[in-house]
């Protein structure tokens, strides 16, 4: 499973008075096993992209394949598509609309013409991905369940469809910071024990450097970084250029470099911040 983007550009209202280019010529891969994260500044292009990857929005120029799927061929969706890639819109819980948690889950398998035996594993499976146990929520109403709640059954019924790619814009958008965490812990779980690949958009810096395998950064319409957590948050002064932040807690022992403290600049997690200022402790208390 791969997903190929090549020359891609994307103009809102092309020919009209308001035309605007939200994807300026992009290129990149994404193969299977990687833990994407996409960050970029608001209007950069981010929601725009991830759109372009199930279809959605097709390329104003240029090509995007996923697998041998054109995704502007009018047959993409027939050939699968939606079932290769699935994506996770900001706020899905808006598009909740069944009166129990069971039916809304089903939607996608339902529509795709699965058998009933069928749809009920996919179901337990889409529930038990994001950690909802499915004799606990099936009959339960979407509408009773709390924010995060919500939200996990709306990325549950995106799973039911079993896809090998999994995209999330924004998942942890205007959640509490436990609603927040119990997500990214979901979504760490469904690319470890489950084995989907996943692309990340978010404004955190802390949850991609926590979760990620590869950044890509975008800027005004164009992916301008790509590369390793470590080697894209080391080029501070170009993302602060870009409105973007580094962690925290690498922001904190910058400064602690700053006033003469031999720590590790580069420290992206609390956990790595903390094993190095131990160790520097313990070497100046050895010396
Ligand atoms: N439906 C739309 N019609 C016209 N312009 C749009 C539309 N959606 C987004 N844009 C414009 O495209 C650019 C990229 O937007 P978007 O992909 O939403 O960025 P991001 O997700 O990074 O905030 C912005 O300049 C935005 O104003
Ligand atoms: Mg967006």
């Amino acid at each position: 499973m791969k997903i190929q983007v090549k020359n891609l550009s994307y103009i809102y209202g092309e020919g009209s008075p308001f035309e605007s280019i939200a994807l300026d010529n992009i290129s990149l891969n994404m193969q299977e096993g990687e833990f994407i994260g996409l960050i970029g500044h608001t209007g950069s292009g981010k929601s725009t992209l991830v759109q372009q990857f199930n279809g959605l929005l097709k390329p104003s120029r240029g090509e995007v394949w996923v697998d041998e799927i054109n995704t502007k061929d009018k047959d993409a969706v027939k050939k699968g598509l939606r079932q290769k890639v699935g994506l996770v819109f900001q706020y899905p819980e808006h598009q909740l609309f069944e009166e129990t948690v069971f039916k809304d889950v089903a939607f996608g398998p339902k529509n795709m013409g699965c058998s009933e035996e069928e749809i009920q594993t996919r179901v337990e499976y889409g529930l038990n991905c994001v950690g909802l146990d499915p004799k606990e929520f099936s009959e339960r109403s979407p509408f009773d369940l709390s924010g995060g709640q919500k939200r996990r059954v709306a990325i549950a019924g995106v799973l039911a469809m079993r896809p090998d790619f999994l995209i999330l814009d924004e998942p942890t958008a205007g959640l509490d910071p436990q609603g927040r965490e119990e997500i990214l812990e979901e979504i760490r779980g469904i690319f470890e024990e489950y084995k989907i690949t996943i692309l990340l958009v978010s404004h955190s810096m802390e949850d991609i450097a926590r979760l990620a395998t590869r950044i890509i950064v975008m800027h005004k319409g164009k992916a301008v970084l790509d590369d390793t957590p470590k080697n894209i948050f080391r080029q501070r002064d170009i993302l602060k250029g870009m409105g973007l932040d580094v962690p925290e807690i690498q922001e904190c022992m910058v400064q602690l470099k700053e006033k003469g403290f031999l720590v590790k600049e580069d420290a992206l997690t609390v956990e790595e911040a903390y094993q190095d200022l131990v160790d520097v402790l313990r070497r100046k208390k050895d010396a």
